[in-house]
């Protein structure tokens, strides 16, 4: 099974309007007349999707995600952004279930599987987070964790739901740490995770559910991490604030 990779800056709370106009400017200026063997997604704050739009939105190399949505419509929330307001700012996917969601904001796997279901009702493919904190991994609960994650933040999506969700496997002892999980930390954990998601939902879907490995991904990493069978592209961060940076781990990575 061939899966084009798909490589997604998350910016986080990084990058208001001018300095993503800087980033695109400077991002397209590298990418033109180049094209890739990969899906790029950029990710902006919410306040900086207008921009991205303007800047991305004729650029068929380029998609857009948000970083969150609501489990919501409308109404009295305040803060929080439905994921039809999303759908204005030509956005093909949001993130969900991203473990700073998780730790700092409190989402639960009900919470996300609900903001998984809202972005599906729009079209919107979610990137969908999981992964462990060091202290499960050390105590040997990596897999009943991940199997928890899957079959709750996955409930109740379609076959068709599947073919657009990208997981994000993203250990949370990697993340912002410069601790990338060795090659075959990743790719065991990324085959655990495809053998759940064919528990769930069968062999087929399985095999075409792309995978992304998160967690201090960098230039210098890609290009290991990306060989392994069942690892499908990048979620990143730090390393995806700088055009270069990000460009390198597409083509280092594809
Ligand atoms: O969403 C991205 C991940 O949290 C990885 O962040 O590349 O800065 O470790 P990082």
């Amino acid at each position: 099974m061939i899966r084009k990779p798909i490589f997604a800056a998350n910016w986080k709370m990084n990058k208001g309007p001018s300095e993503t106009e800087d980033f695109a400017d400077g991002f397209l200026s590298k990418i033109q007349h180049k094209t890739f063997p990969a899906d790029i997604v950029i990710a902006p704050p919410f306040v900086s999707l207008a921009k991205a739009a303007e800047k991305f939105g004729n650029v068929s190399a380029v998609a857009l995600a948000a970083q969150n949505c609501s489990e919501h419509n409308s109404g009295a929330y305040t803060g929080e952004v439905s994921a039809m307001m999303l759908k204005e700012f030509y956005l093909h996917y949001v993130i969900l279930g991203h473990s700073e969601r998780r730790a700092i904001y409190g989402e639960t796997d009900e919470t996300i599987n609900a903001k998984m279901l809202k972005a599906r009702e729009v079209n919107l493919r979610p990137i969908f987070c999981i992964g462990e904190t060091l202290e499960e991994r050390e105590g040997g609960k990596l897999e009943e964790v991940l199997r928890r994650q899957v079959s709750i933040g996955m409930k109740d999506l379609t076959e068709r739901d599947l073919l657009d969700t990208v997981i994000a496997y993203e250990p949370v002892w990697a993340i912002g740490t410069g601790v990338t999980a060795s090659a075959q930390q990743a790719q065991e954990a990324h085959a655990f995770v495809r053998s759940l998601v064919a528990e769930q939902f069968g062999a087929e879907s399985a095999a075409k559910i792309r995978i992304q490995y998160g967690g201090s991904v960098k230039p210098g990493n890609a290009a290991e991490l990306m060989a392994c069978p069942d690892i499908d592209g990048a979620l990143i961060g730090g390393a995806a604030l700088e055009p270069q940076s990000f460009l390198d781990i597409i083509v280092n990575g594809s």
